[in-house]
C-alpha cells in the first residue's frame, strides 16, 4: 500500500466552512477528513496554519515557448507554487502561438516532466490569435478544455458566433479578452441564447461590465467570469495593463461583485515582461506569487469571508474545468495549501522568484503567507 500522509492540527477552510480537523492523503487524493483517529505513515504538523484547497488560476501567461526571457514554464510554475497555486491555465499568446494539438501536447508533456503545477494549456481560437481563420477546434478540443485569443479582442461578430457554436458542439470553454469591455461583453452575452456557448468572461475591470453581468445572470444566462488582483486593488495608476487599471469606484464595485456572487472566480492574468518590454509599452503585471496576499487583504478589509475566497479561487475554477478538486473532501484531488493567515508582509519586487518583476505594487501590504503548497499529495513548495 502507498503511504498515507496526515496533515494535522490545521484549521480547515473551504467553500463549505471553517472547522478543525486532520486531512489524510494517499495516492494523490484526499482519503479522509475529520477529527477521528485514522492510521497514517507520516505526519506534517500544521499547527497554527489554515489548510485550504490549493488555488487554481484560470488565466496565466507562462511565455513558453518562445518568450522565455520573460518567464518559462518552470519559473512560472515555481512562482505559482509560492503563491499557493497547484493548477494554472496557460494562455496561448506564446511564440509560436499555441494553435495546434501538437503544440498543446508538447507543453502538457513538459509540465508532466516538471512535476510542479498541473497545467491546462489553452489554445488559440483563431490562427495567429486573429479573428479571421478558425483553428481546428474539433482537434484542439481533444487535447485542451480551453480556447482563448487572450491578448487580442475578437471583434468579428461572425467569428464569435461560430466560436460559441463550436464551444457547445465540442465542449470547450472560451476565455475572452474584452476591449472595449462593455461593448464586447454585451455582444458576447447577446450571442449566448442562440448559441448556448460556453463563455468565460476574462479579466473584468469595469463596474458597468459587472452591471451587465448581473443583469444577464438575473435573466438566467449561464456563463462565468473572473476578476484579477490589480482590478480589485489598483486605481488612478499609470501602469500599462489590459484591460486598464480603473477607479476606486470600480475596485469597490468589483469587490461587491465578489461578495454577492456575481463574479465567479479570482484569477491572476500573471503577465511577466522584461524591463525592456515594459519600456516599449507592453501591458501586464507579474503577480501570481503574491495574488493571494492581495485577495486576502482586500477580502478581510471588506468583510468578505475566507470561505468565499476559497470558493472563488479553488472550488469554482475546479468546477469550470470539470475537476473533482477545490474542496476538502474525501475522494477529491489532494491539491492543498497551508497558510499562515495572519502574517503581514509588504511586497518587495526584488524578492520575487518569477523571472519578471514588473509590478506597480511594490510596498503594498499583503496578508497571509503560503507555507506549503501540495500538488497530487506531494509537497512541492515549502
Ligand atoms: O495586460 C495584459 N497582458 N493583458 C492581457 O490580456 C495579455 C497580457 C500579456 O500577455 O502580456
Amino acid at each position: 500500500m502507498s503511504e498515507i500522509l496526515k496533515l494535522s492540527k490545521a484549521l480547515l477552510c473551504d467553500r463549505d466552512g471553517e472547522r478543525p480537523g486532520d486531512v489524510y492523503v494517499q495516492d494523490g487524493k484526499i482519503l479522509y477528513v475529520g477529527t477521528e483517529a485514522h492510521p497514517f505513515d507520516r505526519e506534517l504538523d500544521l499547527k497554527g496554519l489554515t489548510l485550504l484547497p490549493a488555488f487554481i488560476d484560470l488565466h496565466t501567461h507562462l511565455r513558453d515557448p518562445g518568450l522565455t526571457y520573460k518567464e518559462d514554464m518552470e519559473s512560472g510554475m515555481r512562482a505559482a507554487l509560492k503563491g499557493g497555486y497547484a493548477h494554472v491555465c496557460a494562455m496561448a499568446n506564446t511564440k509560436p502561438v499555441i494553435e495546434t494539438p501538437a503544440l498543446v501536447e508538447a507543453n502538457l508533456q513538459r509540465a508532466r516532466g516538471l512535476r510542479l503545477c498541473r497545467l491546462t494549456q489553452a489554445a488559440a481560437a483563431g490562427l495567429g490569435l486573429k479573428d479571421e481563420t478558425p483553428t481546428d477546434r474539433q482537434a484542439l478540443s481533444r487535447v485542451t478544455p480551453m480556447l482563448s485569443n487572450d491578448g487580442q479582442t475578437i471583434f468579428s461578430d461572425e467569428f464569435m458566433r461560430a466560436l460559441l457554436l463550436d464551444s457547445a458542439k465540442y465542449g470547450f470553454l472560451i476565455s475572452t479578452h474584452c476591449q472595449p469591455e462593455r461593448m464586447t461583453v454585451a455582444r458576447d452575452l447577446a450571442l449566448l441564447p442562440e448559441t448556448h456557448g460556453r463563455l468565460h468572461i476574462g479579466h473584468i475591470s469595469h463596474r458597468d461590465t459587472l452591471r451587465q453581468i448581473r443583469e444577464a445572470k438575473a435573466r438566467g444566462l449561464r456563463f462565468s467570469c473572473e476578476v484579477m488582483p490589480h482590478h480589485l486593488l489598483g486605481h488612478d495608476l499609470d501602469y500599462k495593463v489590459n484591460p486598464p487599471i480603473r477607479s476606486a469606484a470600480d475596485n469597490a464595485a468589483l469587490l461587491e461583485g465578489c461578495r454577492d456572487g456575481s463574479i465567479d472566480c479570482l484569477s491572476t492574468d500573471h503577465a511577466p515582461h522584461s524591463p525592456e518590454d515594459k519600456q516599449k509599452g507592453m501591458a501586464g503585471i507579474s503577480n501570481i506569487e503574491y495574488a493571494f496576499g492581495i485577495f486576502l487583504r482586500l477580502f478581510r478589509e471588506n468583510g468578505i469571508s475566507l470561505c468565499r475566497l476559497s470558493e472563488m479561487a479553488s472550488c469554482t475554477p475546479a468546477r469550470i474545468l470539470g475537476r473533482k478538486a477545490g474542496l476538502l473532501r474525501a475522494g477529491y484531488d489532494a491539491d492543498l495549501v497551508a497558510v499562515d493567515i495572519n502574517a503581514v508582509s509588504y511586497l518587495d519586487p526584488d524578492a520575487m522568484i518569477s523571472r519578471s518583476h514588473n509590478t506597480p505594487f511594490g510596498g503594498e501590504k499583503l496578508l497571509g503567507r503560503i507555507q506549503y503548497t501540495i500538488v497530487e499529495g506531494e509537497i512541492r513548495y515549502a
